[in-house]
């Protein structure tokens, strides 16, 4: 997605893969910077230790409580956060509906993505949040933190029953765990308690297009559903955007990213 961009535009530049040991994070950040790096994605599970890393915060990767994109200039690293952003987007492109008119359940409101969603919906004043994590207290203090937000936000357990109770009064449901990338996973909702007015966004994706053991759920209840793929291309668009201060050319990296989940 970032190559091809980055030769559309005419940049003398390669995004390249590098794996970093938990606990590394600013050593690899420094290490970047001398190397002449001009910017930096961070993924699973490095986000919370980059937003305590880099030198300036952007207030809203602050509020959010990740950094996922980092800009390095003059030898300085500037953390964003283009998850939360990126989600907008993704949930206007794919449902063509605006987050502040819906009641909004997130599965692994814990994580950084999880959170960062769940702060944003909050940010966007949405009709009501509900937050649901393996580790119960950390959506129980989230919820906490956003009603101090003004937002409606509650945090219920991860059982079925509690589930079924809530699942009817929600209209987009999101997958922000780690879960339904191998059909192994263990099912993030019971069976059969979709429905076919909900709103699916499943952060997570499978290479090759194949459902992810959410997207099935959905199809089987005939509601609308949206895979990982679509947030990977507008945060990288966002991210894209805070390196170079330009319009990052969302077709390309669409086509780019198209074909290199297929190859
Ligand atoms: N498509 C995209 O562009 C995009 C962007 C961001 C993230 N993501 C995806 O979103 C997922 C989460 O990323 P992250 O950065 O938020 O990771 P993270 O900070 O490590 O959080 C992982 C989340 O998954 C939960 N979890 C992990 N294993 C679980 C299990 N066996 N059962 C139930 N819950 C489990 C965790 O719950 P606990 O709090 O209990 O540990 C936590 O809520 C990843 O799959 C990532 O690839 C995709």
């Amino acid at each position: 997605m970032h190559n091809p961009a980055l030769q559309h535009c005419g940049i003398d530049a390669q995004y390249v893969r590098v794996q970093v040991p938990v606990g590394s994070v600013g050593e690899a950040l420094r290490k970047f910077a001398k190397a002449g790096f001009i910017g930096i994605n961070v993924t699973i599970p490095h986000k919370f230790e980059a937003l305590d890393t880099v030198d300036e915060v952007d207030p809203l990767a602050r509020t959010l409580g990740a950094v996922n994109t980092v800009h390095i200039k003059d030898g300085r690293l500037y953390g964003y956060n283009s998850d939360g952003p990126g989600f907008l987007r993704s949930v206007q492109e794919a449902f063509k509906a605006e987050v502040k008119d819906l009641r909004v359940l997130i599965l692994g409101a814990g994580g950084g993505a999880g959170r960062a969603v769940a702060v944003q919906c909050a940010l966007e004043h949405c009709q009501a949040l509900t937050l649901v994590n393996r580790t119960a207290s950390k959506a129980h203090e989230l919820a906490v933190e956003l009603q101090g937000r003004g937002v409606q936000a509650r945090s219920v357990a991860w059982d079925a029953e509690a589930l079924a109770q809530v699942l009817p009064e929600v209209d987009l449901i999101v997958n922000g765990t780690s879960l339904g990338m191998k059909p192994e996973d263990a099912p993030l909702l019971p069976a059969g308690s979709l429905l076919s007015r909900h709103l699916v966004f499943d952060m997570v994706y499978r290479a090759g297009g194949q459902l992810t053991q959410l997207g099935a759920l959905a199809s089987e209840a005939g509601a609308a559903y949206v895979d990982g793929v679509t947030l990977l291309l507008h945060q990288g668009a966002i991210s894209f955007e805070h390196w170079f201060d330009y319009p990052a050319p969302l077709d390309v990296m669409r086509a780019g990213l198209r074909d290199a989940l297929c190859a």
